[in-house]
This record gives structure tokens, sequence and C-alpha cells, in this order.
């Protein structure tokens, strides 16, 4: 068989990979970014994902950016982005995009699974009747879609593309069979058989809104313990030793990454245009983006308290990308908060080890220099080096925690000033 796989970011390059070592498939990667094509050619990762970086040391596989290098596939897997645009409302352009050209050349016999997340509806309502109309041939009965929703945790050092368990739906009983025999084939992992491509497209979205929803149900704590002084930490600890029916979600200084500030919306936009108002999903989101401005306004009234403005004073922000130690800047709330400290004319320093490229300094110690306050908004390993010693032989007066990462108790001690999101 041929393997088409469009699409090789995150989700795309690890499952072309794994085809390409568990199977003797021809495989094929399309994508139209030819810088990113160029370095997997090169068996140079692209991505931040371990399994990937090792796979490509040992092996790499055809890519071109090129979508003629598609041409004659059995089977196409779509693993495109699909974000929101600005009003929140889903983007579906990249996923409509690469479907017309998979249209260019689907052929009877052959298979079309949809790997990109999305809203309860797209594959019936968007991609077959495309390809329909494209081709001219008839779903079922000359070819077949599938969804099987990708779940990898990008950094993860367990789950990879390899053990992650899948869910399979499709336009028929028959080609759900076939799909999930090749997955079978690739994954040691469950492959779950689904009912059809509407249920199958509904488990993803639930399982990051469920995320997102019990952030922002922590989220709410914090603000609310935060009047009542207590420390959220402590009481999730406790909450946590109950050996059932709790589950500890944490809370930050706000929500990013490709996934689960915007999967929800695409269930909320969805339900809406059949009349029904996600106040829950909604109110979550709101509440999760209110998080940038909630911990500024910390830094805000930490500095007051000294007597000092925000404006040209020297702040150190700590962390840029949207999770502990990895690059990727897709929604990161830290953004937003740098976005805010600019506004409010801070004397800002920028320091992301694992993101040079908007760093403005190259260690941990430069940005201590001659800094009055810093403000953690992403909890890298590297940080961990941040003890009350260290910072008070910086001078560092105050200390906002977007993480509640640092030893607070320690930093106290030092008479430095911290504050982190719920305690
Ligand atoms: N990153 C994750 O952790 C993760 C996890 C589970 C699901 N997902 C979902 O998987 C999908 C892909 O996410 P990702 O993180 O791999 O995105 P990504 O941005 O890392 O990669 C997507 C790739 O698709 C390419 N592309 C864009 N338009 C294309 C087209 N028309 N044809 C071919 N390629 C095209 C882009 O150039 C890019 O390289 C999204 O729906 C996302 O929500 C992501």
């Amino acid at each position: 068989m041929k393997i088409a796989v469009l699409g090789l970011g995150y989700v795309g390059l690890p499952l072309a990979l794994a085809i390409r070592r568990k199977t003797d498939y021809d495989v094929v990667g399309y994508d139209p970014k030819a810088e990113k094509v160029d370095k997997i050619l090169k068996g140079i990762c692209p991505i931040e994902d371990a399994q990937a970086e090792k796979d490509l040391r040992e092996f790499t596989i055809k890519a071109s950016a090129n979508e003629e290098i598609i041409d004659g596939s059995d089977i196409y897997f779509v693993c495109v982005p699909t974000p929101v645009l600005d009003d929140y409302t889903p983007d579906l352009r990249p996923l409509t995009n690469a479907i017309e050209t998979i249209g260019r050349f689907l052929r009877r016999g052959q298979y079309v699974v949809i790997e990109s997340t999305v809203n309860p509806g797209v594959c019936d309502e968007l991609v077959i009747p495309l390809l329909e109309k494209i081709t001219g041939l008839k779903v079922v009965k000359d070819f077949n879609v599938a969804h099987c929703p990708e779940r990898i945790n990008p950094g993860d050092p367990i789950w990879n593309v390899y053990n992650i368990p899948r869910n399979i739906g499709s336009s028929s009983p028959e080609a759900t069979k076939f799909i999930a025999d090749f997955y079978r084939k690739v994954l040691d992992a469950e492959i779950n058989e689904m009912p059809d491509l509407k249920t199958t497209e509904a488990t993803k979205i639930i399982e990051n809104t469920f995320r997102d929803v019990n952030i922002a149900f922590v989220n709410e704590l914090a603000k609310s313990f935060e009047v009542l002084g207590i420390d959220i930490m402590a009481v999730i600890k406790g909450a946590s030793n109950k050996p059932f029916a709790f589950l500890p979600h944490y809370p930050g200084c706000g929500v990013g990454g490709h996934c689960i500030p915007v999967d929800p919306y695409y269930l909320i936009d969805r339900a809406s245009k059949s009349g029904f108002d996600h106040k829950f999903l909604k109110l979550a989101r709101e509440i999760n983006n209110s998080m940038p401005v909630y911990t500024v306004n910390h830094l805000v009234d930490a500095l007051n308290k000294f007597g000092k403005p925000i404006k040209g004073t020297r702040i150190a922000l700590l962390g840029l990308s949207y999770k502990a130690n990895l690059g990727d800047l897709r929604e990161s709330p830290a953004l937003k908060i740098k976005n805010l400290l600019e506004q409010k004319e801070a004397d800002l320093i920028c320091f992301d080890p694992f993101v040079p490229k908007l760093s403005t300094v190259a260690t941990i110690d430069k940005a201590l220099e001659g800094t009055f306050a810093i403000l953690l908004a992403t909890a890298h390993e590297q940080f961990k080096v941040l003890t009350g010693k260290k910072l008070a032989e910086f001078g560092v007066k105050v200390v906002i925690d977007g993480r509640n990462f640092l030893d607070k108790e320690d930093i106290l001690k030092f008479g430095i000033y911290y504050k982190g999101i719920g305690r």
C-alpha cells in the first residue's frame, strides 16, 4: 500500500514515522512548508518530540512540499491545523485546503482518515460533501472517510504515538474495521471501534473540554480562596488523597496550546448552529482567558506596596512557551502577559531557555541582574534554581509565581514578596 500523510507537524510527523517503522508500506508526507520538508528529508526533527527525534535518527520518510507526492495513495491521513479565527469561531480553511488537495487525487477504493481535531459534524457536513463534489464519487460506494482523533501530548516522556489508545469511527462499519486493523498494525495500543463519525469527533472534543472546564474551576477557586486567605495548593493536596472521585487540576496564569483553549470553541460554535447555547463551556473559556490579566494585576498590586509604578520598573518575565520544558508558543498565555507588560511600559526582560528568539537575555542570571520583580509564566525545570537565597542575592523584591512552581516559604524567608495563583 501507499500511505500519504498531509501535514507534518506534531501530529502528522510522528504518525508518518510510526507507519514507516512498523510496516513495509510506502509512506509519503505532504506539507506546504518547504523548510519543514527539507529538515525532515535531512533527518532533522522540526518538532519537539523525543520519539520523532529518535525515529528520524534511524530512518526517514519521503516528503515534499509538492502535493503530487500523494498521488496513488491507498490511505490519506489528514493532520493539518484546526485553529480558531479572531472571533473564536472555527477556522476550517487548512482542513478544507487539505481535502481539496486529496480531492484532486482520490480514486475508487481509497480511504481518507481525519486525525485533526474537529467538532461533531465536520466529516459528514464538510469533508464528505466536498470530496463527493470534487470527485463525482460517492462515499461508502466508492471511497470511505474515517476519523481517528490524535491525542498526542508533546514532551510527554511516557505517552507517545505508539502507546496512546485510539478511537476510530467512519462512514461504514467495514471501513471502521479496515482502518482500525491498520492502526492495530502500527500502534501498540487499544484501538476502539466507534459507532460513527460524529460520535468519534465528539470524544476528542469532550476530552479537551473536560480539561478546560476543570482548569477554569480551579482558577475560580484560586480567586475565591485568595480573598478567603486560603492556600489553594494545600487544599488540592489535601483533597487529592481521596482515593476516588477527585482528580486534581491546578490553577495558573492561563491556558495555552493548540488544543485546550481552542477545541471547546468548536463545540460551542456547532451546538449554537443547532440551537444549543453552551453556557458552562463559554464561562470556562472566559475564566481561563482572564488569567493573564489577573496575574499582571497581582504584579501591579505588589509593586504598589513598594510605591513603584509598573512603568519603567525592571521586570523579568520568565517563561514564554505555553508548556513546561518545551518551546511551543501556540496560544501561550505568557505572550499575552508580555503584551500587557509592554503596554504598561515596564522595563521588560524576557527569558525562556526554550525560546531564544524572543529572549532578551541568554541566562537566568542575566535576567535577574537589576531586576525588581520576576513574573514566572512557565514551569520550566531550569527555573527551579530560583531559590530565596539566589533571588535575594540579586536584589529581587517581588515574585509573582504564575505556575505556583517556586518554594513560597523559602522565598518569604528572605523577606521577598511572594504571590502565587490562589496562594
Ligand atoms: N499538537 C498537539 O499536541 C495535538 C494533539 C492532538 C491533536 N492535535 C490536533 O491535530 C491537528 C494538527 O495539529 P499539529 O499540532 O500537528 O499542528 P502543526 O501546526 O504542528 O502541524 C500542522 C502541519 O500541517 C501543515 N499544513 C497546513 N495546511 C496544510 C494543507 N492544506 N495540506 C498539508 N499540510 C498542511 C502545516 O504546514 C503544519 O506543518 C490539529 O487539529 C490539532 O488540534 C494536536
